[in-house]
């Protein structure tokens, strides 16, 4: 099979979608991988460290797109990508199509097989791939809390961890899910004080068991939530409710109790937030001030941190597109389960019934294509 990596189009994207050992791996297997020239830069992997691990270097996306049978990319094809895409090609990346119909519809048009990253499931029924970037998120969150508590950012001027003499700051974490969990070991690390909120008294005792001494496990209501931020620093929103909207668990009449400076990253954006004051931000422009709380939504916070990203993320991925480039998709979904519940849309049909719910369009089972 020939499989090809572009290089990702999107603002502020530094991921690519393969490593020089993911391509290794299929070179070895007897493919042949294309790689668009640059494609790596943004993750600090140069051109010859790829064709050092055996892939062939290509000028443009045309080229990428024209030759290969398997695209292993990042995040979901953008407009300038979606008369590149041909039928029966297989499309292996994130594509989140329940938040754009005109993705879907693009997608349904080209014919193509869909493999997204964000639906596949292991026998655990956990999400193998989204896992690594709530790893990520999760770190990055206190890294972002501790930079913007910081004066120059309007922040409360906090160390977190505070020094001998002096108190350390109070992080609050609602969610102790991947990213909650993340978040608690890096402010624990740092020496601060630490509160996670959860609805799962399992998940609770879990955490109980294998969180530091400095880490508090509180059962989630809004009376405790309400209690909690009044004495936060740093409020981590890291919860989720798979498939719905994020609960808003923080309103907008609770800022005015909080702590003048003090900052809340909402990771839980992506869903919408659970702080009825959070919107969507940028890493150009990432956090803006409401009632003297600074307020960080970055919905790809792991763009940032593109070379880790990178490689979380393809310690993931690229047993996959090996066992896809071996056994051909259909042998592939049918072996593996992961593969299965990843196909979305193939040959204009969507297979995945969340996302033909999602926009009333119709369902086809996916047997029927396998
Ligand atoms: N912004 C970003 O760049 C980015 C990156 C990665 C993940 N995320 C998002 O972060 C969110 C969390 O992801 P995750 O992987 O940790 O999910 P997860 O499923 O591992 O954890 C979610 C946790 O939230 C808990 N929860 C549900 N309702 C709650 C409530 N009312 N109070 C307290 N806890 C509650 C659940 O019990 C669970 O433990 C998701 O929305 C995910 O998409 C965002």
């Amino acid at each position: 099979m020939i499989v090809g990596v572009p290089r990702e189009i999107k603002n502020h994207e530094y991921r690519v979608g393969m490593v020089p050992a993911g391509v290794y791996a299929l070179v070895q297997a007897g493919h042949k991988v294309l790689v668009q020239a640059g494609a790596g830069l943004g993750s600090g992997i140069l051109d010859e460290d790829f064709e050092k691990a055996g892939a062939t270097l290509v000028a443009s996306a045309p080229e990428v797109y024209g030759q290969a049978d398997m695209i292993v990319k990042v995040k979901e094809p953008l407009p300038a990508e979606y008369g590149l895409i041909r039928k029966g090609q297989i499309v292996y990346t994130y594509f989140h199509y329940a938040a754009s119909r005109e993705l879907t519809e693009a997608m349904i048009k080209t014919g193509a097989v869909t493999i997204a990253y964000e639906t596949m499931e292991d026998a655990k029924r956990t999400l193998p791939l989204l896992t690594p970037m709530s790893e990520v998120a999760g770190r990055m969150s206190i890294q972002e809390g501790a930079k913007y508590l910081e004066r120059p950012t309007e922040g409360r001027g906090i160390l977190l961890g505070g020094v001998p003499g002096v108190e350390p700051g109070n992080v609050v974490i609602i969610g102790g899910g991947v990213v909650g969990t993340n978040a608690a070991k890096m402010a624990a690390g740092i020496g601060a004080r630490v509160t996670i909120l959860d609805v799962s008294l399992d998940r609770l005792r879990y955490l109980d068991d294998v969180l530091p001494p400095n880490v508090t496990e509180l059962y989630s209501n809004a009376y405790n939530i309400r209690e909690c931020i009044r004495q936060a620093d740093l409020v981590v929103g890291a919860v989720l409710i798979p498939g719905a909207k994020a609960p808003s668990l923080i309103r907008r009449e609770d800022l005015q109790h909080m702590k003048q400076g003090a900052v809340i990253v909402d990771v839980a954006i992506d869903q919408g937030g659970c702080v009825e004051t959070a919107k969507p931000t940028t890493h150009a422009n990432p956090t803006y001030i409401v009632d003297g709380v600074v307020h960080y939504c970055v919905a790809n916070m792991p763009g940032a941190v593109g070379r880790t990203s990178t490689f979380a993320l393809t310690n993931a991925t690229s047993r996959f597109a090996v066992e896809i480039a071996r056994h051909g998709w259909k042998n592939a979904a049918k072996a593996f389960g992961e593969v299965r519940t990843g196909l979305n849309i193939v040959d204009g049909k969507i297979v995945y019934k969340a996302v033909a719910e999602a926009f009333g369009m119709e369902y086809t089972p996916l047997e029927k294509v396998l």
